[in-house]
């Protein structure tokens, strides 16, 4: 069998920095379809085209990581006919969606507390992992029944296990620990995220990976976020100068405090 040979990538230039991880908080899909005197649901159905055509973009693009939230636990709350709607869009995603990740080399992976999942969305999701298991171009994570309350609590509960169980020293958890205890400890913290429909909420979202995350609202509602909203995030991101607490690098004299210290010792 001849190896498939992965797509150039096409890094855009916009004058700074690109993201490695992009993370979406994809909102406004109800609203999309009431607009148009739709019902809910229909948003939804259309929010697909958007998580495919973002998700090519980014693969072509060079981003690494894509993860999209998808399914919070909070969502359980809402009617069972829409979760019901959600869960079988899911399931249909996770089958007709193979050649696309496999055209963009993109693998699939999943966070959350994907056991809630109804079987046979679990089964087309595990089936979609598997099968995309050694593309390496770009990792579309679905966050699924997730919660970042629920993932940093589930983690803390296996740190306690392996403690008690004498596994782990108490007085060695430090922020890596935690870490190493989250769903995806692997992926890089997102760089950018995004969110859609113009609210400012985090709503329950990699609370702990996002510290550092730039941070870019789109007025725009999910279904009408396509590849040049996207743009116009990159473009935005690629305009800040992140400072992860510290000072602009290239501000003159100004070592960190303790080179500035060595310096005058
Ligand atoms: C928020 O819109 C969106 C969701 C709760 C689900 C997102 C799901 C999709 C885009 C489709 C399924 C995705 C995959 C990957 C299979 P909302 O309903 O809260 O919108 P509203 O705030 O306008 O009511």
């Amino acid at each position: 069998m001849t190896e498939r040979q992965p797509k150039p990538i096409q890094r855009p230039d916009l004058g700074g920095p690109f993201p490695e991880h992009v993370a979406i908080i994809m909102d406004g899909n109800g609203r999309w379809a009431q607009r148009r005197a739709l019902r809910r649901v229909l948003g939804h159905k259309e929010g697909i085209a958007s998580v495919r055509e973002i998700t090519t973009s980014c693969a072509e693009m060079g981003v690494k990581s894509l993860t999209l939230y998808a399914f919070s636990v909070e969502n359980w709350k809402r009617p069972r006919a829409e979760i019901r709607f959600l869960m079988g869009l899911l399931e249909e995603f996770m089958v007709a969606e193979r050649p696309t990740l496999m055209d963009n080399d993109v693998r699939l992976a999943c966070i959350g507390r994907l056991d809630d999942l109804p079987e046979a969305s679990l089964r087309a999701l595990r089936e979609t992992e598997e099968l995309t298991a050694s593309n390496r171009g770009m990792t579309l994570r679905l966050a699924l029944s997730y919660g970042s309350r629920s993932e940093i609590a589930d983690g803390v509960r296996r740190i306690a296990e392996d403690a008690r169980a004498g596994r782990l020293d108490p007085a060695d958890v430090d922020e890596e620990t935690l870490r190493g205890y989250l769903y995806d400890p692997d992926t890089p913290d997102p760089d950018l995220l995004i969110r859609t429909a113009g609210e400012m909420r985090i709503s329950n979202f990699l609370l702990w990976q996002i510290s550092y995350a730039e941070f870019y609202v789109a007025d725009v509602c999910w279904p009408e976020f396509r590849r040049p909203q996207l743009m116009e995030a990159l473009r935005a991101y690629a305009s800040r100068q992140r400072k992860f607490g510290g000072l602009i690098q290239d501000a003159p004299d100004e070592a960190p405090a303790s080179k500035k210290a060595e310096r005058t010792a």
